[in-house]
């Protein structure tokens, strides 16, 4: 029997309510692959844990192996083959991404050094506790057991929001649209580019598009569409936080079919500032995520780009003392 282990933080959590179930219904692993779920949660939520366990196993889900519920970190991150770090406070209406920097940090911080003692060398993080990217970076620095490379933060569900808005626009469906990418961070500086996306491996459609709709529409539509969500729901998104994480670990093992965006350690491709966690239109190939080179950049992309790792820099600077 093969059977992966995954961890998910912030157990108790909204997404992880929705999180939790898409894993163990979907098509990650082959159906012969059983899933041991970790699941850790700080020790006031350890009764909500409970309910989630009991509702888990309710399920009768045939891909379940076991499920461990736990407030220490040491038994959520052992021997685990996919870490998912979403436990961190979710922001509010009227916040920014960033705004949690100072509250979340140190979570990142406290579990990295964990994960390095306890976790396996091969193991997949993901993150996703806000601000992702910058959460990514103090990860990786205290991870230094732990390759860079099997580091990533979540730009998916930007992406996803991205290949819906424009597929309502031009009435095709969203398996139609392709190399529709987000560059740099989580946060409304992020550019969605659709300089390069396809409908139906075309082009036509694309450029049909006028620049008013591209530049006063889609672009902020999609950068700020997590505000948009807290606005309706009075919460951040929780189900389809849940679907893109589920997505961005159904790439990481079994490859890509199309240019995916997640935020990875930069080293100066595109002239990126190195050292920082930023989305790129990427490939994964056999296990390996590779970085799409030669992707066209107008001014005008270069401009949106810039302005995004600026603000990747800025969070650096804030939380410098935990690297
Ligand atoms: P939530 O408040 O519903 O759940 C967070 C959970 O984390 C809570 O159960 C809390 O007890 C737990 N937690 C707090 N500190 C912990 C710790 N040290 N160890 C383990 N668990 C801990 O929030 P949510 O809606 O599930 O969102 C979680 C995070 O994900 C937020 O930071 C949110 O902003 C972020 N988010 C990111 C994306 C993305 O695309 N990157 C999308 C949606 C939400
Ligand atoms: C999102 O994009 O929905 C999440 O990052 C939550 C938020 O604060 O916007």
């Amino acid at each position: 029997m093969k059977k992966q282990i995954i961890t998910i933080t912030g157990a108790a959590g909204n997404i992880a309510y929705s999180l939790i179930f898409r894993i163990l219904a979907g098509n990650i692993f082959d159906q012969d692959t059983k899933i041991q779920l970790n699941l850790l949660d700080i020790s006031a939520a350890l009764p909500i844990l409970m309910g989630v366990k009991l509702e888990i196993e309710d399920c009768a889900f045939r891909q379940l192996d076991s499920v461990i519920i736990t407030d220490k970190p040491e038994e959520a991150f052992a021997d685990s083959d996919f870490i998912l770090l979403v436990g961190a406070k979710p922001r509010s209406k009227g916040m920014q991404r960033a705004d949690l920097l100072l509250d979340n940090a140190n979570i990142f911080s406290a579990q990295g050094n964990i994960i390095n003692e306890n976790a396996k060398k091969t193991t997949k993080i993901i993150v996703v506790g806000n601000p992702a990217n910058t959460n990514a970076l103090i990860i990786e620095k205290n991870t230094k057991n732990i390759p860079t490379e099997n580091i990533s933060s979540l730009m998916r569900l930007d992406q996803n929001r991205a290949k819906s808005i424009l597929s309502i626009k031009t009435n095709c469906r969203v398996e139609q649209i392709s190399q529709l990418i987000v560059w740099g961070n989580h946060s409304a500086t992020q550019y969605p580019d659709i300089n390069n996306a396809l409908i139906n491996n075309n082009n036509e459609k694309i450029l049909s598009l006028s620049d008013q709709w591209i530049l006063d529409e889609f672009i902020p539509r999609v950068q700020n569409r997590g505000a948009e969500i807290i606005e309706h729901r009075g919460k951040s998104s929780a189900a389809s936080a849940a679907s893109a994480i589920h997505d961005h670990v159904y790439a990481l093992v079994n490859g890509s079919s199309d240019w995916e965006s997640m935020g990875i350690m930069s080293s100066n491709s595109y002239d990126i500032d190195d050292q920082i966690f930023f989305s790129y239109p990427l490939n994964i190939v056999n296990d390996e995520i590779k970085i799409i080179d030669a992707v066209n950049l107008s001014e005008s992309s270069i401009t949106y780009i810039k302005n995004t790792e600026k603000e990747l820099i800025s969070e650096r600077d804030i939380i410098k003392d935990l690297l």
